[in-house]
């Protein structure tokens, strides 16, 4: 058999290409069954990502990464766990994703795991998480729907908190923790081998 056989069709393909990177994604276009859709931005090799989507086959899971080896990974990944409905990545970059992609108020909820900390000050534009981000991620979470925060870097930690405490769609919740190794990301379980503290705070869009 011709290695290009083997692909999924358009239907169960896990890496998606939308027939238009200039409009709103339809969500019944990525995924057969129509239930919440929760994102990670950032997603790197996925690996989280395939543990949620096996674990909770009763929503949809959407990555979001800019590099293409590691959404291909995912997309490698997936069927050997007999994932294939509710598990999509696109690989793009995640702001202009949230701000020009996704359909407003259509997303339950959003993670966000160890982004790019950009250390140098002359740096700190090109950091993910910044005012105008945090009005694009409200936009487009449902009401009541969450973004979920974590990194290892308190600088950029602080500058998390600021940017959604100076936002009034935004309340702050009790964080989610991860109970195993399995709820980690690939970086929290690095991080956590070497002992380094993790940051972590989860919001609520309360109002729109
Ligand atoms: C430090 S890694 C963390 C990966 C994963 N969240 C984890 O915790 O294991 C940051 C990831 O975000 C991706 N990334 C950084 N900036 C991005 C952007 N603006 N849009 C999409 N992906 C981005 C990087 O390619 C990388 O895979």
């Amino acid at each position: 058999m011709q290695k290009w056989t083997v692909q999924s069709n358009a239907t169960n393909k896990i890496l998606h290409s939308p027939p238009s990177w200039f409009e709103r994604l339809d969500w019944a276009a990525l995924f057969p069954k129509r239930q919440p859709v929760e994102v990670d931005l950032g997603c790197g090799d996925g690996s989280l990502l395939l543990h949620w989507a096996k674990r909770f086959p009763d929503r949809n899971w959407l990555g979001v990464e800019r590099l293409k080896g590691r959404v291909l990974k995912l997309e490698r990944k997936a069927p050997r766990l007999g994932i294939a409905g509710n598990l999509r990545a696109l690989r793009i970059e995640s702001g202009y994703a949230v701000e020009w992609l996704f359909p407003p108020a259509s997303v339950t909820a959003f993670h966000i795991y160890f982004p790019d900390p950009w250390p140098k000050k002359r740096h700190h534009k090109y950091r993910l998480v910044q005012p105008a981000f945090v009005t694009v991620l409200a936009r487009a979470l449902e009401p009541g729907g969450f973004v979920n925060l974590a990194t290892d870097h308190g600088d950029y930690f602080a500058e998390m908190l600021a940017c959604f405490g100076a936002n009034a769609s935004f309340e702050r919740v009790e964080p989610l923790v991860p109970a195993t190794p399995e709820e980690m990301t690939d970086f929290e379980r690095d991080f956590a081998t070497e002992g380094r503290p993790i940051n972590r705070a989860r919001f609520r869009k309360v109002r729109s």
